[in-house]
Formats: C-alpha cells, sequence, structure tokens
C-alpha cells in the first residue's frame, strides 16, 4: 500500500523524536511492502518564523489532502509574547478544526518494568493503570465565544470572557467513540463533567446516557471533574474508559500520562469521521530539554503506531 502522510515536526523536541518515528516508519514499510511518501510541512512557532502565520495554507492543504498526519510539537517561550490567535497553539486548534478531528484518543498505560517511574504508592499502582481518554477535540471553550469587554462603571476594570458550550450533535458523536472503544476494551466507561454547576454539563450528562441507550453491554457512570482528578491519584485502577469534554480531557490527561511514569511516553490520535487522522504525542515541546537530544521519542513512536492501527 501507499501512504502519504504529512509531517509536522514543529518546535522544540518536536523536530527531535518526530524524525525517530518516521525512521520505525520506514522500516516498517521496507519489511511489510508498504510505500509512506512523506510530506514536511510547517505549523507553529516554525511557521511563524518562517511565515509570520502558525497555520500556513500549504500546511493546511498537504494535510487535508493526505492519508494522516504525524506531528510532533508546537510552541515555545520564544512566541509566548504573541496575541491568542497568532499563538503558535493557534495553528494547532484550527488545525483539528479544519480537519473536524473532534475525539481525541489517549491511552495511558503503565508497563510493568516502569512501575517504579510511577510517582504514586506501589500498593496502588499494583492494582495496575491501563486506561483511555476520550476527550472532546473541536469544540466547548477552546472554540467557544472569546473576547474582552471594556472597563464598566462599577471599577473592576476590563472584563474577559471564554464560553463553555456543547450541542446535542457534539456530545452524542463524542460519546458513541467512547462506548465502542469501551466495547473492544473492559466496558466501562466513566463520563467527567461539572454538572453541579454548568448548564452545559447537564445537557452533557442526559445526552450521554440517552447515546447510552444504544449501547446496553457498556457500564456507564458519571463522575465529576474534581472527583474524577482525586480517584485518578487514589484508585486510577478503577478506570477503563473517560469521556471527557475538551478541556477537562487536557487537564486530566496530562495528570494520567505522569501517573504511568512520564508525560513523555504518551501518545494520542485524534479522530473525525473518516479514516484520517492526526498522532501526536501528548506533551509539549518541552523547551527546557530541547535541542539537547535527550529527549524520549517513545511518544512519537507511539502516534505512528496509532496511525498505523
Ligand atoms: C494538548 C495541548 C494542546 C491543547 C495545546 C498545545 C493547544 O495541551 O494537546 O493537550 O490544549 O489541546
Ligand atoms: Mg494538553
Amino acid at each position: 500500500m501507499i501512504y502519504n502522510i504529512s509531517v509536522i515536526n514543529g518546535d522544540g523536541i518536536g523536530v527531535e523524536i518526530t524524525p525517530q518515528a518516521v525512521k520505525i516508519l520506514e522500516t516498517i514499510g521496507h519489511k511489510f511492502g508498504h510505500t509512506f511518501n512523506f510530506e514536511y510541512v510547517l505549523m507553529g512557532g516554525c511557521a511563524i518564523d518562517e511565515t509570520g502565520i502558525p497555520l500556513p495554507e500549504q500546511t493546511l492543504n498537504s494535510c487535508l489532502k493526505s492519508d494522516s498526519v504525524l506531528l510532533g510539537a508546537v510552541g515555545g517561550p520564544k512566541w509566548e509574547g504573541l496575541p491568542g490567535e497568532q499563538r503558535p497553539e493557534a495553528g494547532l486548534l484550527a488545525l483539528r478544526a479544519a480537519m473536524k478531528l473532534f475525539a481525541n484518543i489517549r491511552p495511558a498505560k503503565l508497563f510493568a518494568p516502569l512501575k517504579n517511574a510511577s510517582p504514586l504508592r506501589t500498593d496502588i499502582v499494583e492494582k495496575g493503570i491501563d486506561l483511555v481518554f476520550v476527550r472532546e477535540l473541536t469544540g466547548g471553550i477552546y472554540f467557544g465565544e472569546r473576547g474582552r469587554r471594556p472597563a464598566q462603571t462599577d471599577g473592576f476594570g476590563t472584563e474577559a470572557f471564554d464560553t463553555e458550550r456543547y450541542s446535542e450533535k457534539e456530545i452524542e458523536r463524542i460519546a458513541k467513540v467512547a462506548f465502542e472503544i469501551a466495547g473492544v476494551r473492559g466496558k466501562k466507561v466513566i463520563s467527567v463533567d461539572k454538572a453541579n454547576v454548568l448548564e452545559s454539563s447537564r445537557l452533557w450528562r442526559e445526552i450521554v446516557h440517552k447515546t447510552a441507550k444504544s449501547f446496553p453491554q457498556i457500564e456507564v457512570s458519571d463522575m465529576l471533574v474534581d472527583n474524577a482528578a482525586m480517584q485518578l491519584v487514589k484508585n486510577p485502577s478503577q478506570f477503563d474508559v473517560v469521556l471527557t469534554s475538551n478541556m477537562f480531557g487536557d487537564i486530566l490527561s496530562d495528570e494520567s500520562a505522569m501517573l504511568t511514569g512520564s508525560i513523555g511516553m504518551l501518545a494520542s490520535a485524534s479522530l473525525g469521521e473518516t479514516k484520517q487522522g492526526l498522532y501526536e504525542p501528548i506533551h509539549g515541546s518541552a523547551p527546557d530539554i530541547a535541542g539537547q537530544d535527550k529527549a524520549n521519542p517513545i511518544s512519537a513512536i507511539l502516534s505512528a503506531a496509532m496511525m498505523l492501527k
């Protein structure tokens, strides 16, 4: 088979770890008779330096017509002062949206030889950590209305706001992904929300349970996000598939990654309705160790593995 892969090394350690994954893909190609055509494109800080914008049109077009995208990481201190829409991260968000990648799959598994790398006590770790985050990726507060309101007469000064919003359809399609994944795993989904406070979470909960009716073999329960943050360190073995909104998934997946020993080893897949996806480590560009050739490339290699799967 011939596959066209857009490769975005990106910034920081992205340029060190992504080529290692490409090497692995090339070896696999030789061994099993596949051809991978890699098209290297810029996104994030490197794209800003080169073209002035984080997601150049050429990159977007390459990704949209590719079979899949392999990404390293974007961002870094050099571009931190830029306004929101011009930051490297804005490129990644725009790409996720343009490719309609609403489902972000982040497996966190503690491999037995690495159990001492987990910051958790041995008696907790010994029960096993093997969970998958299914994070909604193109909605919620990341894409809701945001802005600033000028100072009013109340003396509180300028106000800034970001809006958490979800529609029935957006919740239903991500819930389905979680149930389908649970169906080939432990058959258990914990849906994380803040339904005791947020209206968007109350709709989330309603639609999750409505959708669950078509998946009678899956055990579905709800957990408030603050409790989930606590339960992940108290008893991570209770989790199989964790279904979350965009923001809650961003936060809790970093926590889960650390439970397995290092944030540097977790891969992710971002998927939509088609077979095309974007595969990337869950970590960032790690400016503190970038350029020293010491970043562990496992997350990039595992991302390539998810791409092949
Ligand atoms: C992630 C990252 C991104 C996100 C950033 C870089 C925009 O933290 O993929 O988890 O918040 O989604
Ligand atoms: Mg994150």
